[in-house]
C-alpha cells in the first residue's frame, strides 16, 4: 500500500512542480507527445469559460464531476484528491458564500499550489486539507456532496475510500465522481505496472466491481456511465508506461474508459 502511495505521490509532486497538465495539450506527465487521450477537452462543456488558462494547465482529471453534481447554494462539498484545486474552485462558485468546499489531497506540492490558486481565484469558501482519502479528516455526516476527479483509481484500498465517503456524507448526500474503469477483464501484467497505476490505469476497477463496492458500502441508486473509451495506441502505452510488457499493453488498448459515477447515501442512514 505504501509503495503505491509513494509512487503516486512522487509522480504528482513532480508533475505539478513542472507545472504542466498530466495529460493536457503538449507533453503529458506520462511522457507521451501530443494531446492526451485522458485529459484532453474534459472541460469543453459549460465550465471552460470559468477556468483561467493557467489552472486548466494543472488539471489531471478525466471528467468534469462538478458539472454533474447538481450543487446548490449553501451546500458543503468535499473534493477527494483535489490536486491544484480546479474542481474545488468550480464547486466553490456553485455553492456560493453560504456554502463550503473542502479539497483533500496527500501531496504537499498539490496543497501548496491549490492554496496559491485559491488566493488568485479569490474564493473564501474553499479550504484545502492534507490527508488521505482512505482516512478523511472530517466528522461523520458533515457534507452534502462528494466529488472527485480521477483519484479513486489511484487508491490501493478502495473499500476504505467508499466507507469513508459514506461516513462523512449526510443522510441523502450524494457522490459525483469522474474516474477510470475497465470495461473488460485485463491481464495481471497491466495491474502490476506501477507506471500504469500512477498513470490512472492499472488501479482502475471493472465497471461492475465499482458498482458492487459502492453498494457494499451502503450506497443506493448507483450509476456508472462511461463517457470516453481510451483508444491508446501501442506506442503511446509503451511510452507512457515503460514497465508494462508489450503484450499486456496490447490488451490495454481499448479496455479502459473515463466514466461518471453517481450514487446516494440513503436518507434513513
Ligand atoms: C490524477 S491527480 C487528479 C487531481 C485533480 N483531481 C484534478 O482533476 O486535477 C490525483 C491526485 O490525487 C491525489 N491522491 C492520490 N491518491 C491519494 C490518496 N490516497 N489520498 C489523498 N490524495 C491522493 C494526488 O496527490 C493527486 O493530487
Amino acid at each position: 500500500m505504501n509503495d503505491i502511495r509513494d509512487s503516486v505521490r512522487k509522480k504528482y509532486a513532480e508533475a505539478i512542480r513542472k507545472n504542466r497538465s498530466c495529460c493536457g495539450s503538449g507533453t503529458s506527465c506520462c511522457g507521451s507527445q501530443g494531446p492526451d487521450p485522458i485529459t484532453e477537452g474534459i472541460y469543453d462543456g459549460t465550465s471552460r469559460e470559468k477556468i483561467p488558462d493557467a489552472v486548466l494547465g494543472q488539471s489531471f482529471g478525466c471528467g468534469s464531476p462538478v458539472e454533474m453534481a447538481g450543487l446548490k447554494p449553501g451546500e458543503t462539498v468535499l473534493d477527494l484528491g483535489s490536486g491544484a484545486g480546479l474542481d474545488a474552485f468550480l464547486a466553490g462558485g456553485e455553492v456560493g458564500p453560504s456554502g463550503k468546499v473542502y479539497g483533500l489531497d496527500m501531496t504537499d506540492e498539490m496543497i501548496l499550489t491549490a492554496e496559491s490558486n485559491r488566493v488568485h481565484w479569490g474564493l473564501d469558501n474553499v479550504e484545502f486539507l492534507k490527508g488521505f482519502i482512505e482516512d478523511i479528516p472530517l466528522p461523520d455526516g458533515s457534507v452534502d456532496a462528494v466529488v472527485s476527479n480521477c483519484v479513486i483509481n489511484l487508491s490501493p484500498d478502495k473499500d476504505a475510500v467508499f466507507r469513508e465517503v459514506f461516513r462523512v456524507l449526510k443522510p441523502g448526500g450524494r457522490i459525483s465522481l469522474s474516474d477510470v474503469v475497465f470495461l473488460r477483464p485485463v491481464p495481471e501484467e497491466i495491474r502490476n505496472s506501477i507506471d500504469a497505476w500512477a498513470g490512472c490505469i492499472a488501479g482502475a476497477l471493472g465497471k461492475e466491481e465499482y458498482a458492487d463496492k459502492l453498494k457494499a458500502a451502503g450506497f443506493e441508486d448507483v450509476r456508472i456511465t462511461p463517457t470516453r473509451v481510451y483508444e491508446f495506441s501501442l506506442g503511446q502505452l509503451q511510452e507512457m508506461f515503460p514497465d508494462m510488457p508489450g503484450a499486456a499493453a496490447l490488451d490495454a488498448k481499448d479496455a479502459a474508459a473515463g466514466a461518471w459515477i453517481s450514487a446516494v447515501k440513503p436518507l434513513s442512514c
